[in-house]
């Protein structure tokens, strides 16, 4: 019989160091108040990933995440922010699940779906950016 943590410790062995690091050590794991762009995405597993950006001069000075999700959907959720850190509104919606899943020397088959997910919600929250951007007085009204 296996129990509880065996099986976890199993499942935990196949991840690489990278994936289980951003798992343990998440980079900007929270909340942001009122962030220049926003998303909330239901992912195909009903984990919930949301990322917030702070934008200033079309450049990403701060990326946060959240989200109720597993292992690899946290350290998933911790590759975008970081890989979007920094960049230009254009050069973050280039970045795909696969540099993500890259990022994080590969996720188990079974969990790249949580890759998509960060890709996605950063891509929606990208989009979210360029709206608010064309309605800036919106912000005031953002939690
Ligand atoms: Fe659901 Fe990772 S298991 S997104």
């Amino acid at each position: 019989m296996t129990t509880e943590n065996e099986s976890t410790s199993t499942r935990t062995s196949e991840y690489s160091e990278t994936a289980k690091a951003f798992w343990k050590h998440p980079l900007n794991l929270g909340p942001m108040l009122q962030p220049d762009g926003y998303a909330r995405v239901v992912g195909e597993c009903s984990d919930v990933m949301q990322i917030y950006l702070r934008i200033q001069n079309n450049r990403i000075v701060e990326s946060r995440f959240d989200t109720d999700g597993c292992l690899a959907t946290v350290s998933a959720g911790s590759m975008a922010v970081a890989l979007s850190q920094g960049k230009s509104i254009d050069e973050a919606e280039a970045i795909t699940a696969q540099d993500i899943l890259d990022g994080l020397d590969g996720l188990p088959e079974d969990h790249e779906h949580c890759a998509r997910l960060a890709a996605t919600t950063l891509r929606m929250a990208l989009a979210d950016a360029r709206k608010l951007a064309r309605e800036p007085w919106k912000k005031q009204y953002r939690h």
